[in-house]
Formats: structure tokens, sequence, C-alpha cells
């Protein structure tokens, strides 16, 4: 190898070695390997030698050129790991940390709720019941005995989605209620559960997020009647809000796939705000007798079966139970709200221990 040959080969090596990051290696790279590197001048020079001289030194610079360039590769994948793993450790969170006194993170009050909703009827023996966000309009309307132009589409302020290759029309569902579908179609009764989830509507102030959350509830078994719907939800309200003696009223309305239909009303004094106390009601719950056309849609025979259903507002309870002004502050991640309204994470929701 000429003398140049081989400083070339070993200053590169050695500018490689000493390289510690990509930037200095991607200098390297291209003092040598570039358009004006100093490798490439050298072999810009081949053309102006003889035969004899070109062949030479052609075959060592293009040796040259193979070995630098698997040097430099090698190199930038070792700098690349070395950077990947300085990052890992830089960012990584030691778990086994004391979290300082007083700045433990809180359960956010919608999990919250959703925590002591489900450990009340949990005891009353319901079980937990899922279906998807993005739901077909049948599920979250039509089956719902919720017809095609029925007013209630448009009262919901429906999130619709473009058509979909299999033909079904799909919505952000607006409501749990589809859940009852779902869970009808899928299991034999006797049936008895809630289901909390997210619900979408094109709505947003104090009161309305495009977002939020419900919590469905249905029971279907022989037999059932109105009674057991007042029972069971009057018994609901007094341990969620604490109240052993919390005023219910039920109060009559309308929903398309319940027939009779109710607004449920608590007992709250619009003076100071105290729940249970004063002489004005507050809605709470949306419930209802399921419709015999919903349980026929479902499969079953209104003559055998009966049900009761309900659906209530996870954040509109939550801002009742612990004097949340605003609906939006649920989602805005302020983690000095968050502390205030957060709940211990260590301290779950269980009934033998109030909540
Ligand atoms: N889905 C109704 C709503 O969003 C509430 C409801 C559920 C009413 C079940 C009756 C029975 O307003």
């Amino acid at each position: 190898m000429s003398d140049d040959v081989s400083i070339l080969r070993q200053e590169c090596l050695d500018a490689l070695a000493a390289a510690s990051g990509h930037r200095q290696w991607d200098e390297i790279r291209v003092s040598v390997l570039g358009k004006s590197g100093r490798l490439t001048g050298l072999l810009k020079q081949l053309g102006r030698m003889d035969a004899s001289e070109r062949k030479l030194r052609g075959a060592q610079l293009n040796r040259l050129r193979d070995e630098l360039t698997r040097a430099i590769e090698a190199r930038g994948d070792e700098l690349e790991a070395a950077a990947l793993d300085a990052r890992l450790i830089a960012e990584c969170v030691d778990i086994s940390v004391p979290v300082p006194t007083g700045r433990r993170g809180g359960i956010h009050p919608v999990s919250q709720a959703v925590e002591e909703i489900t450990a009340i009827f949990g005891a009353m023996g319901f079980a937990i019941a899922e279906g998807p966000d993005i739901e077909t309009d049948w599920h979250n309307f039509s089956a719902l005995n919720t017809p095609e132009h029925h007013s209630a589409r448009t009262d919901h302020d429906t999130f619709y989605l473009p058509a979909e290759a299999d033909g079904r029309n799909r919505v952000l569902r607006t409501q749990t209620s589809g859940v009852q579908i779902r869970t009808m179609l899928g299991n034999e009764p006797p049936i008895r559960i809630i289901a909390p989830g997210r619900t979408y509507r094109a709505d947003h102030d104090a009161t309305h997020s495009p977002m939020f959350h419900q919590c469905e509830g249905l029971v279907v078994d022989r037999n059932i009647t109105l009674g057991h719907l007042k029972g069971c939800l009057i018994e609901f309200l007094r341990v969620f809000f604490g109240k052993p003696a919390l005023p219910v009223r039920f109060r009559a309305s309308y929903f398309p796939f319940t027939e009779p239909s109710m607004e449920v009303d608590i007992g709250w004094s619009r003076k100071t705000g105290e729940i249970g106390g004063g002489e004005d009601w507050l809605e709470v719950l949306g419930a209802g007798m399921v419709h015999p056309r919903v349980l026929a849609n479902c499969g079953l025979d209104p003559e055998e079966w009966q049900g009761f259903a309900f659906g209530m507002g996870i954040e509109r309870l939550s801002m009742l139970k612990n004097g949340i002004p605003d609906l939006r502050s649920f989602y805005e991640s302020d983690v000095r709200w968050l502390q205030h309204y957060g709940t211990d994470p260590l301290t779950p929701a269980l009934l033998h221990e109030g909540f």
C-alpha cells in the first residue's frame, strides 16, 4: 500500500474510533467518501495515470474504499446503539424510588365514580358488560326502537361515521344503551348487567362535553316489575351519595326503548347545594321497563321475559357528589385539579368501608 493510501486509511480509522456522536461520524464519512472527499479525490486521479500504474493503484484504492465503507457503517451502528442506550438510561423511571409525601397521584373522579358504581351494583349481583365506542346505527338506535326518522336521533347530536363496505352505518355511540342489545343477543336471561363506558354527542358547554361517560343497567328475568326497578335504584342512589334517607322521586318521561319510562330525581337544596336536604329536586338518571319491542328485537318473548333498564351520566353523578362545578375540567388534565378532586390510589372503592 502506498504511503498516502495507508495514511488516509489510518487517519480515517483513528477518527472513527474517536468519534463520539452522529455528527462527528457523518463529518468523517463525508470527508472521506463524499463528493469532494479524500478517497474520492484519489480515485479521480486514476484517470490521469497510465494503464499499469492505474491497475495497481486502482486495486489498492478500491480495496480501501470497501474497507472504509464497512468500517464507517459499523461505527455508525455502534454509535446509534450507544445513543439509544444513553437515552434509555436517561429516560428510565425508577419505580422503586419512594414518592415524595403529599405528592401521590390521584384516581380521576370518573374512574372513582365507575369504581363506586361497580362496587354497589356488584354487591347486588350485577356483572359488567361492554360494547364498542364505534357502534352500528342499528345497535345504537334501530334495535332500541328508535326508527330511522325519529327525532331522538337528531336530539342526540350524533357523530355519524362514513359508511363502510359491510353496508352498516356506524356512529360514535350516543348512549350506552346499545350494550343492552348486545347483551340480550349474546346471553340467555336471566340478565343482570351494568355497562359503564364512553359516549359521544356533538355538544360542548359547562355541563356537556363531546365525550362523556354513562353507565347503563339492564335486568331481564321472569316477573320483573316496576317495583324491582324502584327498589334497585333507590338503594343505589342512597349508597352512592352516602345518605340512607335520600329522597328519590320517579317522574314519568319518554324513551323509545322503555315503557313506561321515567326520569329519576333526588332531593337537594338549590340554596346550599346539599344533596338530600332542602325542597328541590335534581334529575340524575333515566330508566324504565324494557319495551316489549326491544325484547322481541333481541329474540326474547315479551310474554315470558320482562326487564328494566336505566342509564346515568357518570360525570353528572360525580359532579353532584363532589361539588365539581364544570364538566370541562374533567378533561383538562390539570394536576392541581386532580390533586383536589382525585382519590387516594391506595384506597379502593370498597362497599364495607363506605366511600
Ligand atoms: N340512554 C338514555 C339516555 O342517554 C338513558 C336511559 C337508559 C333511559 C336506559 C332509560 C333506560 O338518555
